[in-house]
């Protein structure tokens, strides 16, 4: 078996594709071989020996294409793939009540799946531009005003990854 790991990410705006950019860099950095794809774009976890799937929250869901990536490969992650998750995310104040706000949101998102065992959940800081924002949301004053914001903490998120290299490096040795 190829002893790859699959970073996926189901990104709207692209924040979160930058993020899973970053973690793929890390992981490789630790020497493993990593590759890094759309979550809608996979058909298969054939060949990898391990998973990390970056999404972002919209509207207190997780993005489609991560719920759809989910549902997809149920039989692949219930047998013995190892899956890490990480999603964003906070906009706001970004201190620790939006944290658990938001994990409390991705928990519940993820309870839609209660065969899922993660090795790792990571809520991650989100990036907000109002001048991006696409209908139907352009037309709500609360997002329209609301001033643009990117708490995405980069060594937070290269940490994250290097603790995940640790993690994942017995999936990868035994596959
Ligand atoms: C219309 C809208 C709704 C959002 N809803 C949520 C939400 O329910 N929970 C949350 O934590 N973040 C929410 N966010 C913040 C996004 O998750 C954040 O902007 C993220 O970085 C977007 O990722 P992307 O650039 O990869 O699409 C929302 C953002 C927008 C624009």
């Amino acid at each position: 078996m190829d002893s790859k790991i699959l970073v996926a990410y189901a990104s709207t705006h692209g924040s979160t594709q930058e993020v899973a950019e970053e973690i793929a860099r890390t992981l490789r950095e630790h020497e493993l071989r990593v590759e890094l794809q759309p979550a809608r774009d996979v058909h298969t976890l054939e060949g990898y020996s391990a998973v990390v799937l970056g999404a972002a929250l919209y509207m207190f869901h997780l993005h489609k294409d991560a719920l759809r990536f989910l549902s997809r490969h149920q039989k692949a992650l219930t047998s013995g793939t190892p899956l890490a998750i990480f999603a964003g995310g906070p906009i706001e104040t970004g201190d620790e009540k939006e944290f658990q706000e938001v994990r409390k949101q991705l928990d519940q998102e993820l309870a839609k799946f209660p065969w899922l065992r993660p090795v790792a959940i990571e809520v991650i800081g989100g990036k907000f531009d109002p001048l991006r924002l696409r209908f139907p949301w352009n037309l709500i004053p609360a997002l329209k005003h609301r001033p643009p914001s990117d708490l995405r903490d980069w060594d937070a998120i290269r940490h994250w990854a290097s603790t995940l290299a640790e993690q994942l490096q017995p999936a990868i040795s035994y596959s």
